[in-house]
């Protein structure tokens, strides 16, 4: 795993270097999307450059990692939504390109991996870590052959993201999510974190064993990953 260093805003403009290099080779590369705080500095830069004429989405596919299970893209907590607001409609994407895993027809879930295979394969796949070790919503014990599936959230997960709801009792207690195995079919990987409550996990992931018991760890067996830290996330290693 490369690993990489710095304050929020300078990880935010490297990881969007990388895509600028993989875009300009590419045009229609096909991106794997995250939601969560992490990607958001990275959203915004892709936004500036795509506004500056850097870099165009026009030919892009993307498939996003997970979706609550009970939420349509009207809802505001649903990942659609998230996507939609926080990217998609600030670039020149073709909506129809953009895929996010359907939260109320469950049963689509078995078709995802197929749908990113017929689009070529995902090129880069942007990732942030649960304090679990979850990426995705792939929590600790989920098989490394895994592929998109139903999942019951860890009740700490559903605490963790209760802050975007009005009460815990909101927050679904099931999503659909790619598997490791999707997940790491993906040529490239890009994972962020940020702040001091990622240290511990970030230590886990790059210095410990890999083990299903931190999910995040089994990246140490992809070719191509490249971790973003910044200095908070960083300090243990
Ligand atoms: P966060 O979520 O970016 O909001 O910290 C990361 C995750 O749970 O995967």
């Amino acid at each position: 795993m490369k690993v990489i260093i710095g304050s929020e805003s300078e990880i935010a403009k490297k990881a969007a270097a990388q895509y600028v290099k993989l875009l300009v080779n590419k045009p229609g590369a096909v991106l794997g999307g995250a939601t969560g705080s992490t990607p958001l500095g990275l959203y915004a830069q892709l936004v500036k450059l795509n506004k500056e004429g850097v870099i165009s989405f026009k030919d892009v596919k993307t498939f996003n990692l997970d979706e609550y299970v009970g939420l349509d893209g009207s809802h505001d907590q649903s990942y659609r939504y998230f996507m939609n607001t926080n990217l998609f409609d600030h670039i020149d994407i073709d909506p129809a390109n953009t895929h996010v895993p359907d939260g109320i027809n469950t049963e689509k879930a078995a078709e995802y991996d197929g749908m990113i295979e017929a689009a070529g394969g995902i090129d880069l796949q942007i990732l942030g870590i649960g304090v679990d070790g979850h990426i995705g919503f792939d929590e600790p014990g989920t098989p490394i052959d895994s592929i998109t599936h139903v999942v019951e959230l860890e009740q700490n997960t559903r605490e963790v993201n209760s802050r975007f709801f009005r009460s815990i009792d909101e927050v679904p207690t099931h999503a659909v999510t790619m598997g490791i195995k999707t997940i790491m079919n993906a040529r490239s990987i890009i994972l962020m974190a940020i702040g001091k409550s990622k240290a511990e996990i970030v230590k886990k992931m790059i210095q410990g064993p890999v083990t299903t018991d931190v999910p995040a760890s089994i990246l140490q067996l992809h070719p191509d990953v490249t971790v973003y830290l910044d200095d908070e996330a960083a300090a243990l290693l």
